[in-house]
């Protein structure tokens, strides 16, 4: 399987690219395609360090022509990895299942219900799989949560907070180019992968949001939501606040701040759900700067996220749920080769209702909560009830 990716920027070369890399390397997927706009950005990403470190020997090739002309010169059926801006996943996605190729997008798939569903329906018309990389589903700790939530030992979740505040320095990068209040917010980029994993743990729906913003300014003058606090209200009537901010301190441990607690109850008692997710127990103080964006003295690294690790050669290996959620995506994209449009739709069916992996059919509600939300922050907060999805 010839596998295309759309867009070189940060999660290209941060997770996607390496476990790409890696799946290579075991011999799962056959070529790589890398698609941008700019020359350098290809460049950059060829030359990255770490990359040239851990896969040493492979490429990728680079592709400086429109996607749509990648994507049409690809054989029916490869695999289409979407990493663009958010508000480009769209007609990416379309235009991938129209040539009938399967999708890994980054999350947010859309930012419209109604795009996820025509998303969905043209998918499941051509026997398509959309895999959507909400990778936090793939850490143990939300595996584990889920299993037990499910086997009614938290009882019903009732309260809870969530956040996820990226480091200021991401003011600098590309975000700048595309990062308006017009186009996303801190909460549509980053805060849902915890609606995302609260709907996953406990089954519940969310049913309306507001969001709070405050507006900042990136080094270029671009104006964004860069600060949100939201509160999403769930089917059962439970309530979340998520905060979400481009800001955390560059001179802080780790790559950002983030964690979820929830506390439940059955009618007799109380239970609690509590997941630190930026510390992983791991504390590092170096000699030196080990250099690297937003690198620290004193680290506290997550080997559970993405770390490259030296497994004896040749190069490294990428470990964590980063790696492990884009490897089951392609494997089931795998699993699909050979099979006759019938049988793919079958397979595709059992996926969407096992809901490990998240796709248009199982996760829509995501795209419910960001119309809602986007609507929201427009409005100074006012709660704005969530479609059903
Ligand atoms: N935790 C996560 O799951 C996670 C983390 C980071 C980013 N993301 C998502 O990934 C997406 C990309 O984020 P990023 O951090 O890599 O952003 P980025 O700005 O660093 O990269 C975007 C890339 O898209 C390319 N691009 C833009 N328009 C294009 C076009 N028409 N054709 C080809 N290439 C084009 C740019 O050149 C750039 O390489 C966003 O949707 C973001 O929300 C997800």
């Amino acid at each position: 399987m010839r596998v295309a990716m759309i867009g070189g920027g940060m999660i290209a070369h941060d997770q996607l690219l390496p476990s790409l890399y890696h799946l290579q390397r075991l011999g799962r997927i056959g070529e790589i395609d890398v698609c941008a706009r700019r020359r350098e950005t290809l460049e950059a990403l060829a030359a990255a360090p770490v990359l040239q470190r851990a896969f040493p020997g492979q490429k990728f090739t680079a592709r400086l022509e429109p996607y749509e002309d990648v994507i049409a010169s690809l054989e029916p059926r490869q695999l289409v990895v979407t990493a663009l801006p958010d508000q480009l996943h769209y007609e990416a996605v379309l235009c991938a299942l129209r040539h009938d190729q399967h999708v890994l997008a980054v999350k947010p798939l859309v930012l419209r219900l109604d795009h996820a569903r025509q998303i969905e329906q043209e998918a499941r018309e051509r026997g398509l799989m959309v895999g959507v990389e909400y990778h936090k589903r793939f850490d143990d700790r939300s595996l584990l949560a889920r299993r037990r939530y499910k086997e009614g030992l938290f009882g019903e979740f009732r309260l809870g907070t969530a956040c996820l505040l990226e480091k200021w320095y991401y003011r600098h990068s590309n975000f700048q180019n595309w990062f308006s209040c017009e186009a996303t917010d801190a909460f549509t980029y980053i805060g849902c992968h915890y609606v995302d994993l609260v709907a996953f743990i406990t089954g519940l729906k969310p049913v309306e949001v507001s969001v709070y913003g405050i507006r900042d300014r990136f080094p270029n003058g671009l104006e964004g939501w860069l600060w949100t606090d939201a509160r999403v209200i769930w089917s059962n009537g439970a309530c979340l606040n998520v905060q979400n901010a481009i800001g955390f301190p560059d001179a802080a441990p780790g790559t950002n701040t983030q964690g979820l607690t929830l506390y439940c109850s059955t009618a007799e008692r109380g239970a609690w759900i509590r997941h630190d997710d930026q510390y992983r127990g791991i504390q590092y103080c170096y000699v030196r700067n080990p250099g690297g964006a937003g690198s620290t003295v004193y680290a506290e690294p997550s080997t559970d996220y993405f770390q490259y690790v030296d497994a004896g050669g040749p190069g490294l290996v990428p470990v964590g749920y980063g790696y492990r959620s884009v490897a089951y995506i392609v494997e089931r994209a795998l699993e699909l080769q050979g099979l006759g449009l019938e049988e793919r739709r079958a397979r595709l069916a059992e996926w969407d209702r096992s809901g490990v992996m998240a796709t248009p059919a199982n996760s829509a509600y995501n795209e419910a909560v960001i119309e809602a939300a986007r609507r929201s922050i427009a409005e100074g907060g006012r709660a704005v009830a969530v479609a059903e999805a």
